[in-house]
């Protein structure tokens, strides 16, 4: 489960802010439009939507997030946050302009019928826009590759639940009876460890493979100690999809 300063961390990164910045320019809301964030975390993007959607709504299944959502978005006017499952989302047909999930969907338990879901709520015309990583295409160096590889193969399998939904994403968007406007792939390049450390959870991912039996202790320092030595290099691909319902 993501903690606030994790999501804080990540949105403040050159990449991070690349990829909401596209994201919204892709949603264009604007004053007449009612917009949705499922799964809005601690608020992240509720201010940059409330700036220009008429109505904006905020949803998490999580209290905490909702919590502190709430809290960063008092003083805007017609900001609502709501504690809700993505999967059975507390809005009416066809209520819904814009929408957006933004790195949700792979942790949700059945990311078609958030879909289905995000499909219902829309207008018809409305759009919405998706970002998920792959994790199947983590990739660092220097360090021992099959160390990396069994590292990424762990956060694949036992960290994170739907971790290849981002290349799933339009193929899922047209099961759900949307129609894919664009789908395009970034991969954002992180040079600096520590940066790359809190946006990947490199050493935390390492450490739980180890108290699994995936990784022995030795293979993890070692693997540690070279990616701190010196020159580095952190990618993920994210995938970006933008639909609209006909
Ligand atoms: C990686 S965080 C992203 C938060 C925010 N979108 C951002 O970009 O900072 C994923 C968020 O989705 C929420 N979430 C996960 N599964 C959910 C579900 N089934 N229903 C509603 N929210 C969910 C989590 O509580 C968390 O706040």
């Amino acid at each position: 489960m993501a903690d606030i300063s994790y999501l804080d961390d990540v949105a403040a990164t050159r990449a991070g802010h690349d990829y909401k910045r596209a994201l919204l320019a892709a949603l264009a809301p604007t004053g007449a439009h009612t917009v949705l964030d499922i799964g809005c975390g601690p608020g992240t993007d509720l201010p940059a939507l409330a700036a220009l959607a008429g109505t904006t709504v905020g949803v998490d299944h999580d209290p905490t997030m909702v919590a502190e959502a709430r809290r960063r978005t008092a003083a805007l006017p017609d900001v609502r946050v709501l504690t809700a499952d993505a999967h059975a989302l507390p809005l009416p047909d066809h209520s819904v302009d814009r929408a957006r999930a933004d790195r949700v969907l792979q942790h949700v338990a059945d990311p078609l019928r958030v879909l289905t879901e995000v499909r219902r709520v829309l207008r018809a015309g409305g759009l919405a826009a998706f970002a998920e990583p792959d994790w199947e295409t983590l990739v660092v160096d220097p360090g021992d590759l099959d160390t990396g590889r069994t590292l990424a193969r762990y956060l694949r399998t036992d960290v994170v639940r739907n971790a290849v939904v981002g290349r799933q994403l339009p193929r899922l968007a047209e099961e759900a009876g949307l129609e894919v406007r664009s789908a395009t792939a970034t991969a954002p390049v992180f040079r600096d460890f520590t940066e790359a450390d809190r946006v990947f959870g490199l050493t935390r991912t390492a450490e739980r493979a180890v108290r699994a039996g995936g990784l022995t202790r030795a293979e993890v320092d070692q693997w540690l100690t070279a990616l701190t030595a010196g020159p580095f290099l952190a990618s993920v691909v994210l995938s970006a999809v933008v639909v609209v319902k006909r």
